[in-house]
């Protein structure tokens, strides 16, 4: 997507002994990047959330191997990058997985070949989540281009949390993308978007992404949401997810529950946009996701711009005053109106999960191929 007419990713190779990312902590105040030289630096972004978003995280990561394959080709030197890496933060699947596809690449060329297919296979991870978001993009239009025939002309509102845009992804998003598309149509749509308390995705990076793109957006307080529904100013709600369980449980930033419910609640169609690099089939239900339990100083401090345009941060609680900081929440199933994947909608279940992506055992027999 663009930021001032000039097309960005959120990560991009220098070269082939560096990648450049944007630092997403900076935003909105700055546009600023890093330059990542090793893993550690990798490990040290994603850590901080210089990059975030769970299918950054991934493609971020594989390129943390093979910065790693550089200086060290050996088994144990991959091994010590893969765990380095996957200990960076425990809730966004995508991570593993990517992890996960670039090892076993790599674990059977000598170590000779492994910098070089390293660096192409952590591009090839970039380049296919460009690719499977822009079909979630296609796959979530049909959804609101139908939604938007029931509104005669009228601005179509969509609520969506966090931040699952092109910031969140190599580029074009999960939540957003079917939104740009909707846009880029000519289809009246406007965004609620949840500032998304404590630090602030939906209203820093969110609001910012939409506005980059001219999409017309409201930031509304987290609380908010379960107002607008029930006075009937919310369409449909899409937001992104960090791992979906094999029942079709959603992992989502904090407050993502309280908004199904409220929808639950309103009739208001709820959707999770996600690539299958987010679906756990190892876990039964969501009940077993490892929620990451972050600074409590996110909760009790906010950082923003000062009227002479220098940036600072402030404490907002009384001194001494304890917080607590679950980064993310578990929203069941039976809440999520459907799946919006790069392979089309199912239902949240795990017969609707395998309806587009059936186990490896069934690939040669079912038209949809594999999956799993
Ligand atoms: O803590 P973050 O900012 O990494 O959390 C991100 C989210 O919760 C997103 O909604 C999710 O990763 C989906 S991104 C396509």
């Amino acid at each position: 997507m663009n930021i001032d007419g000039r097309h960005y990713r959120t990560i991009w190779p220098i070269g082939d002994d560096a990648v450049e990312a944007i630092d997403q902590t900076k935003l909105p105040h700055r546009f600023e990047t890093v330059t990542l030289r090793r893993a550690e630096d990798c490990a040290r972004a994603i850590h901080t959330m210089i990059v975030r978003g769970a299918p950054l995280i991934g493609a971020t990561a594989a390129y943390g191997i093979a910065l790693a394959m550089r200086e060290d080709a050996s088994d144990e030197a991959l091994d010590r990058a893969h765990d380095r890496l996957l200990a960076t933060r425990p809730t966004a699947v995508n991570l593993r997985w990517a992890l996960k596809r670039m090892c076993d690449r790599l674990r059977n060329h000598p170590r000779s070949e492994r910098a070089a297919i390293a660096w192409r296979e952590a591009a090839a991870i970039c380049d296919e989540d460009v690719e499977t978001c822009r079909s979630i993009g296609e796959h979530g239009l049909k959804i609101l281009r139908e939604a938007a025939e029931k509104k005669d002309g009228a601005p179509l509102n969509i609520l969506t949390h966090c931040n699952a845009g092109w910031l969140a992804t190599v580029d074009w998003g999960t939540a957003l993308a079917p939104i740009y598309m909707a846009h880029d149509e000519g289809i009246p749509t406007h965004v609620w978007v949840d500032e998304t308390r404590p630090r602030n995705q939906g209203a820093a990076l969110t609001a910012f992404e939409l506005g980059g793109h001219g999409v017309p957006h409201t930031i509304i307080a987290d609380n908010a949401g379960g107002h607008y529904m029930q006075s009937g100013r919310v369409d449909l709600c899409i937001v992104g997810t960090d791992r979906v369980t094999a029942n079709g449980d959603v992992a989502n930033k904090i407050g993502t529950y309280l908004k199904a419910l409220a929808a639950k609640d309103n009739g208001v169609p709820f959707y999770v946009a996600l690539p299958s690099s987010t679906i756990d089939w190892s876990l039964a239900s969501g009940r077993d996701i490892p929620i990451e339990e972050r600074s409590s100083d996110e909760m009790l401090k906010m950082t923003g711009r000062l009227p002479d345009g220098s940036v600072a941060t402030v404490e907002i609680a009384a001194p001494g005053s304890p917080g607590a900081n679950p980064a993310f929440d578990v929203t069941p199933a039976r809440l999520v109106t459907g799946f919006i994947t790069e392979r089309g909608v199912c239902e949240a279940s795990e017969s609707g999960l395998r309806s587009l992506f059936p186990p490896p055992a069934l690939r040669a027999t079912s038209p949809a191929g594999g999956g799993g």
